[in-house]
């Protein structure tokens, strides 16, 4: 049985090392070499096992059954109405109270040929689990290849019909953790379009918007501080970018989502996802009070989530993507974080 403290390491010979933690799989460390071999730790978390199990449980967790938000946690599935539990004022949040980044997942090294190294996690969640319906089974694959892809591999199957929709929540920052904002990271979105939301509680209105003319034009390479500073009612909303942009000619396969850049240390990552969304967000809500790693404050926007996903409240939303998972069928998802 593994123990939420259990902490596994991903290596390969690049010097590429990915640790993270049983309970809820989360990430808590990523360290890349620049181009001048220097090491860093580009993901927000904090310096130990035991502040990690007490901090913020979303930094590098697993989120589900439903990442991201469903309005007031309703949605209707085979003529019958389901009540999530509430847990961001009105609305349903990550999987609710107890989401699966709360939860301590069975991990096991295995050995895939594509891989230098990886590891399966699983989790059974129980019909009716934070109201959804159906006994839900998960599995997710960490694989780091050779090439310095961190691969996130998603599968899950419901003797009930249900909704899904998993992402990972880690916040990166290539220039270090602790180390400024990614206010100066240039940012290039694989998006003309992105979700509109409608208040400080981040729920979407249901329209898919062009990006141009918005501070959400990241289709060239942008400095997201220039995003951040901009006079723009979206980004003013949640004091920063916390949006979901759908990506271009999504049809299933894995595509390029997004790049980020750092100008100062020169690293680089990119984002390939078969999911038709990536939500953007910025870490807005940190405000210094709390201890990061190399004990520093983490800081507003001291790092930036890329959460490949299906879109926010797609069960209400007949026009989004379909959330649905029929009873017996798979639900699989690849997310790929590709440091360069
Ligand atoms: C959401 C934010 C939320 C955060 C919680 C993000 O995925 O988009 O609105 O505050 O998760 O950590």
């Amino acid at each position: 049985m593994t123990k939420a403290s259990d902490v596994f390491t991903l290596r390969n010979n690049n010097q590429v090392e990915v640790s993270f933690i049983a309970r809820g799989g989360q990430i808590t460390s990523i360290k890349v070499p620049d181009a001048n071999g220097e090491i860093a730790d580009v993901v927000i978390g904090y310096d130990t096992v035991e502040e990690a199990l007490a901090g913020d449980t979303y930094f590098g967790a697993i989120c589900g059954r439903y990442a991201n938000r469903i309005v007031k946690g309703q949605f209707e599935l085979n003529g019958q109405q389901y009540q999530l539990d509430t847990n961001n004022g009105p609305n349903h949040l990550h999987g609710g109270v107890d989401g699966f980044n709360l939860r301590t997942w069975e991990v096991e090294e295995v050995d895939l040929p594509q891989f230098a190294q990886a590891y399966k996690l699983s989790l059974v969640s129980p019909d009716g689990d934070q109201g959804y319906p159906g006994e839900l089974t998960t599995i997710v694959t960490y694989g780091l290849t050779e090439d310095n892809e961190l691969v996130i591999e998603y599968d899950a199957v419901s003797d009930k019909d249900t909704i899904i929709n998993l992402t990972s929540h880690a916040y990166f920052n290539l220039d270090g953790a602790g180390i400024g904002t990614i206010a100066n990271h240039q940012l290039t979105i694989n998006a003309d379009k992105f979700t509109p939301i409608d208040g400080e509680i981040g729920t979407v209105t249901g329209e898919i918007a062009d990006v141009k003319d918005t501070a959400m034009n990241f289709i060239t390479a942008k400095a997201i501080g220039e995003a951040l500073n901009a006079d723009c009612p979206q980004v003013k909303l949640v004091d920063g970018i916390d949006h979901n942009f759908v990506i271009n000619g999504y049809d299933g396969m894995v595509r390029l989502a997004a790049r980020l850049e750092s100008p100062s240390s020169g690293r680089a990552m990119e984002v390939y996802t078969d999911q038709p969304g990536v939500q953007i967000y910025t870490g807005s809500h940190f405000d210094g009070t709390e201890t990061g790693k190399q004990g520093k404050p983490i800081e507003k926007w001291a790092g930036v989530a890329l959460e490949t996903q299906i879109f926010p409240d797609s069960p209400n939303k007949a026009h989004f993507p379909e959330a649905t998972l029929k009873a017996g069928e798979y639900y699989r998802h690849t997310c790929v974080y590709k440091f360069i």
